[in-house]
């Protein structure tokens, strides 16, 4: 039997004993340590600990990575889709084999809840299996031109890959871009957040494991400004998927535009949750808290902004703030509802947003505090937050977060909602909920969003495109679409 995560955490938790982790950067098919021997500390969100240290890279690393996914980016195009479907299948099972520990090793790098990290490794592993399925399924077209010419289109792979990836769901949205990339028959090399490497370099096994030649994925660890720069610098690199910030992703977009790269920008939002008088209170409730609080609101499609209709505001907030003050706050392994912040510098960030609207007066009927509810659990944790009846232009409406913070516009008509609903630069998700067909539909395409749900916030999944308008970014990530950016089309026209 395999162990679960329950027994690695009781190993943990007793005397810090931890899996077997890899050590070092995955380049050209093995781990290997940073040229200049260089470290870095990983550290247990929900302890506020260190639990291990792994390799600290720079230009160097990055250079031996993109030299050597150049070199296997040759090899793969020429790969069938069949051996890139089997690959891609095989590290699905494995994936699957092993998802207690990789869920283990997400909670401890990332401090999400191990519900959470389940579901994110399953995430995983069904992404590798869809962009396994598309690989033979990402055809061409043909072009009618006339009896004595041919012509038809070739999607061949871009090259050389870039994935910067975040730390709020580092397993999953690595898994999209590279299941994609290597899908496409592109290389690749990916840097995962600072704050959360582990789970990238065990796929990187997994997927060599799997059959995955040396060199076609390769994984560096490090800072931002030390390993991420350079590699998207580089100009072997033809293609960038970067999750992030938004001022990392214009410098980022700044960095490729010399070497004509293209960019997937995913930049985060303040996507609004529209409850119309007419909706379903109970679902709406449940769907709302659910919209902010889930991974500690660090979601870049957060429903981070309720947009209530007056005549059930009062009702509405009461039912979720009720909902709030019984979640448990804690260490992702000790049966919390609502794990820990990332980081320090993270929850320095949204105190300075709640303490800011404290002192302008803002209402917070629930939360505004740090701390978990368990003492053992020492690390970097924010109370679910609810500030209600804000004006359009309070800083909490308009600018993003990234924690458990709520914020409530109450609006009189669907006018004032759609208004509300547009009234920031992002543009990245948005619920909507009500009974009333029409209106929904109305509110559905009208909102300035990669994605709309109605009546079920985080309804969809792998298969669903997404992505952002506005602010939020550009190109789209999951579904058949998520495979476009890493293949460029060919019109091969023939006469005869
Ligand atoms: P960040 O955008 O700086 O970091 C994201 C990734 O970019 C990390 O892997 C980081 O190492 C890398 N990076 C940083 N500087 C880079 C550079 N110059 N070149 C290449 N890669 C670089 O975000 P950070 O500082 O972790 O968080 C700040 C804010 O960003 C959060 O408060 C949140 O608002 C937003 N954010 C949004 C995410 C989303 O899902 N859209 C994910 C993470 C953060
Ligand atoms: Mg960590």
């Amino acid at each position: 039997m395999s162990t679960t995560a329950e027994t690695l955490a009781a190993a943990y938790f007793k005397d810090g004993t931890l899996p077997a982790l890899p050590s070092g950067h995955f380049i050209d098919g093995a781990y290997r340590p940073s040229a200049n021997g260089g470290t870095m500390e990983a550290f247990d969100p929900g302890l506020g600990k260190a639990f291990a240290s792994f390799a600290a890279g720079d230009a160097e690393d990055v250079e031996r990575a993109v030299a050597s996914a150049a070199r296997a980016a040759v090899l793969w195009r020429r790969s069938t889709p069949i051996e890139r479907r089997r690959v891609l299948a095989a590290a699905a099972r494995l994936v699957r084999e092993r998802a207690e520990t990789l869920a283990f090793m997400e909670v401890l790098d990332s401090g999400k809840t191990i519900a959470e990290a389940r579901g994110d490794i399953a995430n995983v592993a069904r992404l590798f299996d869809y962009y396994g399925g598309l690989a033979e399924l990402h055809e061409g077209a043909s072009i009618p031109l006339g009896p004595d010419l041919t012509s038809f289109t070739v999607n061949e792979p871009v090259g050389v890959t870039a994935h910067i990836i975040p730390w709020n769901y580092p397993s999953s949205t690595f898994a999209r871009g590279i299941a994609s990339a290597l899908a496409a028959g592109c290389s690749a090399v990916a840097k995962p957040a600072e704050t959360t490497p582990f789970t990238a370099l065990l796929f990187a096994g997994i997927l060599s494991e799997a059959g995955l030649p040396a060199g076609v994925l390769n994984v560096v660890t490090g800072l931002g400004t030390d390993a991420g720069a350079p590699l998207v610098a580089h100009p072997a690199v033809r293609h960038i998927t970067f999750t992030g910030s938004v001022a990392t992703g214009v410098r980022v977009a700044q960095s490729a535009a010399p070497n004509v790269a293209s960019l997937t920008l995913e930049l985060g939002g303040k996507s609004p949750v529209v409850c119309l008088g007419d909706c379903d209170l109970d679902a709406a409730a449940e769907g709302v808290l659910w919209a902010i609080f889930c991974n500690a609101g660090q979601v870049c499609s957060a429903g981070s902004r309720l947009i209530v209709e007056r005549s059930i505001h009062g009702a509405l907030v009461e039912k979720i703030v009720t909902l709030t003050k019984a979640l448990k706050v804690g260490h992702g392994l000790r049966g919390a509802d609502v794990g820990a912040i990332n980081s320090p510098a993270q929850l320095a960030r949204i105190r300075t947003h709640v303490d800011a609207a404290r002192a302008r007066g803002r209402s917070i009927v629930t939360g505004g505090g740090i701390g978990a509810d368990a003492i053992a659990d020492t690390g970097w944790f924010y109370r679910p937050t609810i500030i209600d009846d804000l004006p359009a232009d309070d800083a909490c409406v308009c600018e993003e977060i990234f924690g458990p913070v709520l914020s409530v516009q109450v609006v009189d008509d669907d006018d004032a909602a759609l208004a509300a609903a547009n009234g920031t630069e992002y543009g990245l998700y948005a619920g909507i909920y009500t009974r009333d067909i029409g209106r929904a539909m109305r509110l559905a395409r009208e909102i300035v969003a990669g994605q709309v749900t109605v009546n079920d916030y985080w309804a969809g999944g792998i298969a669903l495109p997404f992505g952002g308008m506005g602010k939020s970014g550009y190109g789209r990530e999951k579904g058949r679409e998520g495979i476009d950016a890493y293949t460029a089309t060919k019109t091969i026209t023939i006469r005869g």
